[in-house]
């Protein structure tokens, strides 16, 4: 077959391990790394012996292969890990996908953390010296603790979840589509801090049944609405005035305040959201006909107060609620 001439192998060098780009060399040693690994990676991921030397012959500036190398090996072989950077996508994205193992007996010592360090390193490291790739993900099932924390280890963020991703069996399980979390780290914030807390969004919304339960159905519909867009809810009746302020104040991520307010109670809703951190203009706020405070009388109201709620307009509350803080 005729195949393009393999890249350049890229290499770097830790304390205690060194990466490479796979070569010919690596495949008998490769070969033993899994047998002696075999059921804690397939648990996880599928194992093949053989798998490496498909990715020899695939080897391309947007498919690597990395092998993690230990300084001081043991008889049996040295091969501490192995990571794909492959599904690279180029023009405005430069995106790559990890995939990886680690092999007995390194796995759980924290040689693989530094390898797979060294490989996203490389994976920014432009042309030449590296793959020129601006963000780099990992896609993780939610049950594999391990996985995950290596990557937050190095300080990748969840960037969200992903349903049905991957046709995967599971230890004796056939293969099935798997739910994946999603991981990933850009080379603005590379080198990242290890373990990087995740700072969501803050958000608020403000739904005003003050004029009456309408047909909108305000407590349902602010329900949903903290439902759709993961925010506790602070239900006008369950929570008592004074509280409310303090507790949207102490929320991580905001949240959806139902409240009954008079009009002569604009000056303290304004504090209260001070005081909780939010600039008053731009926490929308929704009345039972609909409409929000700051539409011209000729925007379209997101919810059509005068009809049973739909679930059309949960979504587009929540859409309007995350473009305000967008
Ligand atoms: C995932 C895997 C590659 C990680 O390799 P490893 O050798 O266990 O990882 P290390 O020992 O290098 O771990 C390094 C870091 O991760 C952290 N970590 C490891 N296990 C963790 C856990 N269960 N919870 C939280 N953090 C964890 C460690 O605390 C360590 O960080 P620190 O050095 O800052 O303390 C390995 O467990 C593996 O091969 N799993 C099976 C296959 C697999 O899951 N592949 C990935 C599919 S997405």
């Amino acid at each position: 077959m005729n195949r393009a001439r393999p890249p350049r192998s890229l290499l770097a060098r830790g304390d205690r391990v060194w990466v490479r780009t796979v070569v010919h060399d690596d495949l008998a040693g490769y070969q033993r790394a899994v047998r002696g690994s075999w059921d804690r990676i397939g648990a996880w991921n599928p194992v093949s012996a053989v798998d490496l030397e498909w990715h020899l012959g695939r080897q391309s500036t947007e498919h690597r292969t990395f092998l993690i190398h230990a300084t001081e090996p043991t008889d049996e072989h040295d091969i501490v890990g192995k990571v794909n950077v492959s599904n690279v996508v180029r023009g405005r994205f430069q995106n790559g996908t990890m995939g990886y193992d680690a092999y007995d007996p390194y796995a759980g010592r924290g040689l693989f953390a530094e390898g797979l360090r060294l490989v996203v390193d490389l994976a920014f490291a432009g042309e030449g010296r590296g793959m020129n790739l601006h963000r780099v993900e990992a896609n993780v099932r939610p049950g594999n603790t391990r996985s995950a924390g290596v990557l937050r280890s190095l300080g990748f963020r969840r960037e969200g979840h992903v349903r049905s991703m991957l046709l995967l069996e599971s230890g004796d399980e056939p293969a099935q589509w798997r739910d994946h979390d999603a991981y990933a780290v850009h080379r603005g914030e590379w080198p990242a801090t290890p373990y990087a807390a995740h700072r969501p969004a803050r958000m608020a919304l403000l739904v005003d049944g003050i004029r009456g339960a309408g047909p909108a159905e305000p407590a349902r519909l602010a329900a949903a609405v903290a439902a759709e867009l993961g925010l506790p809810l602070f239900p006008r009746g369950l929570v008592p005035d004074e509280a409310i302020w303090g507790l949207l104040a102490a929320s991580p991520v905001g949240g959806v305040v139902e409240g009954a307010w008079s009009p002569e109670a604009a000056a303290s809703v304004h504090e209260g959201l001070e005081r909780a951190g939010f600039d008053p203009a731009i926490v929308p706020r929704m009345s039972d006909d609909g409409r929000f405070d700051d539409d011209g009388t000729d925007a379209p109201a997101p919810v059509d107060a005068s009809a049973p709620l739909q679930p059309g307009d949960v979504i587009r509350l929540a859409l309007r609620v995350r473009a305000a803080f967008a």
